[in-house]
Order: structure tokens, then C-alpha cells, then sequence
């Protein structure tokens, strides 16, 4: 039996018992001959104590143990001593004197302290997930997740809504983000499409008649990255029959109500029942269709009172159809030079040419480069329209409509937190329905749909989809929190011939129709109830209860910022034999070509923190040209080779002294077939001519295997990446960044 209790059970109820826990050494302190260790399970920590005269066999076990070994101990359960009592520890009443030990299993010096909570770079926390989830602020996070994921399903269920698998491989759906594609072995040339979000399936589970439908749904979605965006993420993807807009929003609400009371029982619900805007409101006064509401600083429009204005930005704009929107800032007044310079950076990045202010001074007066252009009826018209009183600034935005509120929306939302208006003790909760049907695309100037093409038009608006398809406005809705959109959704069009007007706004062909959706088409002549879903964000709403920065935090696997998967090192290279199966011809690898492999290793090396010397040289192509130049010695030189395998790419690295033994390697990793990569190989696969691959593989998403031979430096050689570069570092520092043990892999 490995326990009889967790790290975190033991009380003074306790004392006296013999107990066994298992666990990993958290903390290990020596006291004069005797040790204490703090051990930790999922659960929590308990104080073991190992004292000669208790046992001094388990002593001498216990005096080999590092952090992070798993150990089982037996023992007997004491009151700590007077005032050693831990109020921070559940079990910080007690110890236990250990006389039994077991090392069930040793453990590498962790690359990061698990037992602290410094901040440790992001990079280094996703390639030792398993490691980074040991620690407090993950298992919180992935407990809460569990538990969140529990209460919605259990809360469903009681709602009469069944959870329904779909797949994953399946056809496009048209979300409009770039999808990810599965190559198929059987069928060449076609592809399986990861969903974007399960929404024709859930349509068609309607048409099936399962008329409340959920499920944690993951999606994949093959877009830029940002804090509150995965390529895959999980959905809390819902669908109702017979139901209008007011139901949907009624079901989500009571949900997000009850999780929230539930979990977060400490934060304020600004408003219940929600306040539902249109997206025209919310835009105009928030200038953003997820507005953070938890302050008003509401925007307001001057576009009648500037228009014949002097100075010429403004009555420009509106002759170009645009308008000019002005945002009053309470306290504004004091802004430096400085303040405004970064406001209007700000409004630039997000698509103003400037950002025009008044600051109000004490007497009432306007301080503003523009006033000299302005009559004195323009700023009182302004003074009045915003309400601004001195020591208020005023800021504007002349632009066409969403450009003008999107940026005072951002500015907005900086200042909100200059003044801290955003009071992270309340949930703000909103819809914001009434979205466009449609949006003009830049780059083509067609129309594409908003929400997608499945979104049904306002009953009123129908006849505005022949005129002025712009003007037309959808039943779509999203929930927004504390100004994070996390969740969206719409009531659905279940008649063909509205569903085939839509197409032709869209410019989908019939033919085109057919081949994309024909199954959708299909499937609503059928007798297609009307319907409507929502999806949310779960990893977002998660994420706010958690009260984390990003999306990474609370998932347990996440991708990194360029979308890839340091823990498992994808994606990666597959060997060509799977390549060729899977029908795949690989046309870019000269992207890889592209590769400034020198300074990604720079960068990783700096990255660590860890010292290494770079040395300039003439171009060098032998391990002995390479030493010379170099001054070392030919056996520091570490020689990397990579080998094409039945399991895929690996790097060995031994001595330059040496030579790696094929068979070894092949015999390490249960290879069948192995042998040396061709030079087009390694250029594809590294990025690197051959001999001056550095013994990193794990830039390129390989496994490294380290020959000792090379750990009887105390310090190594080798080229970075380029023939006439080289860099001498510590080989304790090497195999720490590669994170392997050495092998016996030469000849
Ligand atoms: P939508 O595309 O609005 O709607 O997505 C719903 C919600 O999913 C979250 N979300 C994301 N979260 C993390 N990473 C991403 N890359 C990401 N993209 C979206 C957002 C968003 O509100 N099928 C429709 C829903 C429906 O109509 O029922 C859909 O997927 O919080
Ligand atoms: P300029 O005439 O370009 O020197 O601009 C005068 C002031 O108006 C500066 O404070 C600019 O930041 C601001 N400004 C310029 N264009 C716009 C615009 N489209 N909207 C709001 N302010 C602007």
C-alpha cells in the first residue's frame, strides 16, 4: 500500500497513528542531524521528520533525497513542537517521525524552483509542463477548470440538455478563420478539416431533433496568436429548437449567474438581469462590441456641431462621410504631454490619424492646439455636448464610424484604468445582439457575413437584403464580461430559399453552395426546425475566474505564441515515408531554408541565462579544421548528426573524437531502420548545411541523444549554425538546456 492518507489529511485527530503517505520532496531542510521534508502530493504538504533517535536507518536514507524525489514513508504521527505550529499548512499542526523509507524513484535537478513562486520564463514553463503543473498556481487553475467544466454539465442536465460528440475530422466549416487540414491517406489529394466550432453538427443535431443540445467542444482555428486566443480551444457549444433569441440568452445567463455565485462568490454581478445593448449603442458608446461597462466614461457624438468647423480634420471627415466622436475624461485635465503622446500612439494603432484633445484648465478655459480654428459656439457645443468641467480633458475622433469609436473606445479603456475604474471585484456582464449581417472586406470589398452564413436576418430588416444588404441587422448576440467577449451566438436561418438570398449576398455560387454546404442544404429540406445556439469561451471565462492574464494559464497543454507545443515539440518533421503516404508533397521547406538558426540559439542560450563564449572564425567544414581554429581539443568538439528512422528524425551528439554507433541509436529509441540523413535532409529538417548543425535539436523539434563521451569536457565546441561560427560553453550547462541524461551511443 503506497498511502494511507494524502499530504493534506493529517490533524492533530491523528496523533499517535502509524500513517503512510507517498509524495514528492518539496522542501528539504537539515537541522543539525536531523532532516525535515516538506511532502507534496495534489493534495497539499506534510512535515516529515527524520530523527536519529527515532530511526536511524531512515535517516541515512533520507539524507540522499533531492527536491522532486517520490518517496513512500511510514511513521508515526506527533504534535508539532510548541509554537512550530504552520497556519499555512493544513496539516501545520502535526509531523511525522519517519521510520520507514522508500525512494520510489529519483529525480533530475528541475530546471525551475517548484517549490517558489519566482516568475519563470514562459518558454522554459511550456516545455516542462509537467513540471509547471506541479506547482500551486496551475493546480488551482486545472482544479478549477475541472470543477467549472462539472457544475456546467451538471447544470445541463438538469436543464434537459443531452452532451453529444461530434467529430473532428470533418468538412470546413465556414467560421471564417483559416482552418487546419488532415491530409488523407486513402483518398489523395482530399483533406479532412479540423472543426473550427461543431456549428453545421449541431444544426443538423436540430434537424435531428434534439432539441437541446451541448458540449465541451474543442476547436481549432488556424489564426494569429494573442492572449486570449488558442489554435485550439474548448467551447461550451450549445443549440435549441423552438426557442427565440430571449430564451437562448435566458438559459446562459442563469448558467453564468449560478458559475459565477458558485465561484466566484466574493466579485459583485453589476447588473441582473443583464443589460442587453445593441451593437450600434455599444459601439457608439463604448466604441467596442464587447464594452467593458464597468465604468461609463461614455463616448458621445459632435459630428452636428463640428461639421462646418475651421479646423479642417473635422469638417473633412464628415464631408468624407465620416463622423467625429468625443470622449470626456473626468480628471483628464492633468495629462502630461507624455499621457497624451502615448493615447494618441494608441489611437493610431488602432487605425486613427490622431487623437485632438481639450484640456479644461481650472478657470473653465481650453487648452488645445485646435481652439484657434474652432468659433467659441464649436466649444461650447462641445463643453456641453461631453459635460466636460474643468480639470476634465476631452478627447476626439474624426473618422469614418467604426474607425472614430474604436479608437476612443481603446482610449477609453486606457484611461479607465489610469483612474482605476476597472474594479476587478466586479463582473459586468452584458449581451451586445443586433450585429450587422454583413461586413465589407478590405482586400476584396465584397461583403462576408458577420457572425457566418447560418445567422438569420431581423425579421424587419429581411426587405433591406435586397436594397441596402449593409444596413441589415442579425439575431446574433454575444455575452460579454468585464470587457472580454466570452461567448457568441445567433438564431439560425431554417428555410432554403432565405438561406440560398443569403449565399447570393455573399456571392457563393449555387454550384459553389452546393459543393461547400450542399449536405447543409440537404439536411434543412428535411424539415428544419427553427433554432438557435450560442458557443462560449470557456478557456476565457475560465480564465477571468482565475483571475489569470491569458488563456495559457488555465489550459494544461497549451501552444506557445507561434502556435507550437514545446512540451511535445510540435509541430514537427514526420518522416518522408508518412509524409508520402499521407499524399503530402512538401513545396516550402525553403521557408525552412530561411532559418537564421545562429540566432535562435543565441536567443535560447540567452534566454537561460547561460554563459557561453561565441567565437568568429574562418568558414570551417572538419571536426579538426574546426578544433584548430578554435584552439580546443578535437574531443570537445561535439559532433551532431542527424538520422533518418523509422521513428522519425534524431540528433546524436558524442565527441568529435569519437564516432556514433548506428546500431546504439537505433537500439535507444526502438528504431528498425536507421541511417545517416542526406544533406537535403538535414537542410530540410534544421534549416543548416551540414556541419554546422549545433547539437540543439530541440530547436528543430528532435530528439537529442547526448554520447558521455562528450561529459568528460568540462567544457564544448561546436558550430552555430553557420561554418564560420562557433560557440565554447560549459557541457553542465548543454545537457541542462537539452535536458537528457548521457547515453552510451559511440563506437
Ligand atoms: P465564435 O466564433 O464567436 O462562435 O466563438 C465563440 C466563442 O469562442 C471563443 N473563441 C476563442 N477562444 C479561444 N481561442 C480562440 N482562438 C477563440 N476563438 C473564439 C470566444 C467566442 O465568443 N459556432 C459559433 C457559435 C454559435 O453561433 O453558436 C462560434 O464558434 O469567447
Ligand atoms: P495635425 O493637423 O495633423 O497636426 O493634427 C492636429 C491635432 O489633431 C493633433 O492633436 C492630432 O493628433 C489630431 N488629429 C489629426 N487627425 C485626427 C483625426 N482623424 N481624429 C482625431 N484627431 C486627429
Amino acid at each position: 500500500m503506497y498511502r494511507t492518507h494524502t499530504c493534506n489529511d493529517l490533524t492533530t485527530k491523528e496523533i499517535g497513528q502509524q500513517v503512510t503517505l507517498s509524495g514528492w520532496v518539496h522542501r528539504r531542510r537539515d537541522h543539525g542531524g536531523i532532516i525535515f521534508i516538506d511532502l507534496r502530493d495534489r493534495y497539499g504538504l506534510t512535515q516529515i521528520v527524520f530523527d536519529p533517535e527515532f530511526d536511524q536507518a531512515a535517516l541515512e536514507v533520507a539524507d540522499k533525497v533531492r527536491p522532486e524525489y517520490v518517496l513512500k514513508v511510514t511513521g508515526e504521527v506527533r504534535k508539532r513542537l510548541e509554537g512550530q505550529d504552520n497556519a499555512n499548512m493544513a496539516t501545520g499542526q502535526v509531523e511525522v517521525y519517519i521510520n520507514e523509507i522508500d525512494i520510489l524513484n529519483d529525480a533530475k535537478t528541475p530546471p525551475f524552483e517548484i517549490d517558489q513562486d519566482k516568475p519563470v520564463n514562459e518558454e522554459l514553463r511550456l516545455k516542462y509542463r509537467y513540471l509547471d503543473l506541479r506547482k500551486d498556481r496551475m493546480k488551482n487553475n486545472i482544479v478549477l477548470r475541472h470543477k467549472v467544466i462539472k457544475e456546467i454539465r451538471d447544470a445541463m442536465d438538469k436543464e434537459s440538455f443531452v452532451e453529444i460528440e461530434t467529430p473532428i475530422l470533418i468538412k470546413g466549416t465556414p467560421e471564417g478563420s483559416r482552418e487546419y487540414l488532415v491530409p488523407s491517406r486513402l483518398y489523395p489529394g482530399k483533406f479532412y478539416v479540423l472543426p473550427q466550432s461543431p456549428q453545421q453538427l449541431k444544426q443538423m443535431l436540430m434537424i435531428a431533433g434534439y432539441d437541446r443540445y451541448f458540449q465541451i467542444a474543442r476547436c481549432f482555428r488556424d489564426e494569429d496568436q494573442r492572449g486570449d486566443r488558442q489554435p485550439e480551444f474548448t467551447q461550451l457549444d450549445i443549440e435549441m429548437s423552438f426557442v427565440e433569441e430571449k430564451d437562448v440568452m435566458a438559459v446562459n445567463e442563469k448558467l453564468l449567474i449560478d458559475l459565477t455565485k458558485k465561484f466566484m462568490p466574493d466579485k459583485k454581478i453589476q447588473n441582473e438581469p443583464f443589460p442587453v445593448i445593441t451593437w450600434q449603442e455599444a459601439m457608439e458608446t463604448y466604441g467596442s462590441d464587447k464594452p467593458d461597462i464597468r465604468f461609463e466614461m461614455k463616448i458621445v457624438d459632435v459630428t452636428d456641431i463640428v461639421k462646418n468647423s475651421g479646423f479642417s480634420v473635422f469638417s473633412n471627415a464628415v464631408k468624407e462621410g465620416g463622423v467625429v466622436k468625443a470622449l470626456r475624461v473626468e480628471g483628464g485635465g492633468k495629462f502630461t504631454r507624455k499621457e497624451i503622446d502615448d493615447l494618441t500612439e494608441l489611437a493610431r494603432i488602432h487605425g486613427a490619424k490622431g487623437l485632438a484633445y481639450f484640456l479644461y484648465e481650472e478657470d473653465d478655459s481650453v487648452r488645445s492646439p485646435l481652439t484657434k480654428f474652432m468659433s467659441e459656439e464649436e466649444i461650447k457645443g462641445i463643453t456641453e455636448k461631453t459635460g466636460a468641467k474643468a480639470g476634465d480633458c476631452v478627447f476626439f475622433g474624426a473618422d469614418q464610424f467604426n474607425t472614430a469609436c474604436e479608437a476612443l473606445g481603446q482610449v477609453r479603456l486606457a484611461c479607465g484604468d489610469k483612474f482605476n475604474l476597472r474594479d476587478p471585484n466586479v463582473f459586468a456582464f452584458l449581451w451586445v445582439h443586433e450585429f450587422p449581417m454583413f461586413e465589407r472586406d478590405q482586400a476584396t470589398g465584397g461583403l462576408g457575413a458577420m457572425h457566418h452564413p447560418f445567422t438569420r436576418p431581423m425579421d424587419e430588416d429581411i426587405d433591406l437584403l435586397e436594397t441596402a444588404p449593409e444596413k441589415a441587422r442579425s439575431i446574433a448576440y454575444d455575452v460579454v464580461l468585464n470587457g472580454n467577449e466570452i461567448g457568441g451566438g445567433s438564431m439560425r436561418i431554417h428555410e432554403q430559399k432565405l438561406q440560398q438570398k443569403i449565399f447570393n449576398i455573399l456571392k457563393i455560387t449555387p454550384e459553389d453552395a452546393e459543393i461547400r454546404f450542399g449536405h447543409m442544404l440537404e439536411a434543412f429540406s428535411y424539415g428544419a426546425p427553427p433554432h438557435g445556439g450560442i458557443a462560449w469561451g470557456l478557456d476565457r471565462l475560465i480564465m477571468i475566474f482565475a483571475g489569470e492574464p491569458n488563456i495559457r494559464e488555465v489550459i494544461a497543454f497549451p501552444k506557445d505564441q507561434k502556435a507550437k507545443d514545446l512540451t511535445l515539440g510540435a509541430p514537427s518533421v514526420m518522416p518522408e515515408k508518412d509524409v508520402a503516404e499521407a499524399n503530402v508533397q512538401i513545396i516550402n521547406a525553403e521557408k525552412e531554408d530561411k532559418r537564421d538558426v545562429f540566432t535562435e540559439l543565441k536567443e535560447l542560450l540567452d534566454k537561460g541565462g547561460i554563459k557561453y563564449t561565441l567565437l568568429e572564425h574562418k568558414a570551417v567544414k572538419t571536426s579538426e579544421e574546426a578544433a584548430k581554429v578554435r584552439g580546443t581539443d578535437l574531443k570537445q568538439g561535439a559532433r551532431a548528426l542527424i538520422f533518418s528512422t523509422d521513428k522519425g528524425y534524431v540528433q546524436s551528439v558524442c565527441s568529435a573524437a569519437k564516432e556514433v554507433d548506428e546500431k546504439k541509436v537505433a537500439a535507444l529509441i526502438g528504431a528498425r531502420n536507421i541511417q545517416l540523413a542526406s544533406p537535403k535532409q538535414v537542410k530540410a529538417v534544421t534549416g543548416c548545411e551540414i556541419g554546422c548543425v549545433p547539437p540543439f535539436g530541440n530547436l528543430f523539434g528532435l530528439q537529442v541523444i547526448i554520447d558521455q563521451s562528450l561529459a568528460e569536457n568540462d567544457e564544448i565546441a561546436f558550430n552555430a549554425g553557420r561554418h564560420d561560427r562557433s560557440i565554447k560553453m560549459k557541457f553542465k550547462d548543454y545537457s541542462k538546456v537539452i535536458g537528457t541524461d548521457t547515453k552510451d551511443i559511440s563506437k
